[in-house]
């Protein structure tokens, strides 16, 4: 029996009916067809699902979709909103960041969380809160370097919007 939900998602309000067995990231790429929000083991493991849900970086292989009743969602394109990467996205680009590209988008979700909630945090915080995340080609070390370029492009940006 479908359930309906209400969410914002990447800004938009949306109504939804799911199953009550979907899952977040089922729900965001089979029925919103989001699908730069990648699903590489679903157990929670790899982070390649990693959205905001309220601010707060989730896997959303480990959700229900009818959990984020309510609440608002944000995935990887809605970091790009009209086709403009987000500082954070320049910077995996910048710093090689990234091979196959897989891991990418969650490993950006993860950064992003990270640094609106502490925008001064050191290497080592970065590599702690990446730890769910999972990489298959890069060896982590571009990754990190890329979200210190980031957490730089964010802080431009924040200053730039504070002074506006
Ligand atoms: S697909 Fe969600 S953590 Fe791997
Ligand atoms: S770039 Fe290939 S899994 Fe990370």
């Amino acid at each position: 029996m479908a359930i309906p939900i209400r969410l914002t998602v990447n800004g938009k309000p949306v109504d939804a009916q799911v199953e009550p067995h979907t899952l977040l990231v089922q729900f965001l790429r089979e029925q919103l067809h989001l699908t730069g929000t990648h699903v590489g083991c679903d157990t929670a493991q790899c982070g390649a699902c990693t959205v905001h849900l309220d601010g707060r970086a989730v896997k959303s292989c480990n959700m229900l979709a009818v959990q984020a009743d309510g609440a608002s969602v944000t995935t990887i394109e809605g970091l790009a909103p009209n086709g403009q990467l987000h500082p954070m996205q320049e910077a995996f680009r910048e710093c090689h960041g990234l091979q196959c590209g897989f891991c990418t988008p969650g490993m950006v979700m993860a950064a992003t969380a990270l640094l609106k909630e502490r925008p001064n945090a050191d290497a080592q915080a970065i590599r702690d809160q990446l730890e769910g995340n999972l990489c298959r080609c890069t060896g982590y070390h571009n990754i990190v370097r890329a979200v210190q370029q980031g957490q730089s492009g964010m802080r431009s940006g924040q200053a730039a919007a504070s002074a506006e």
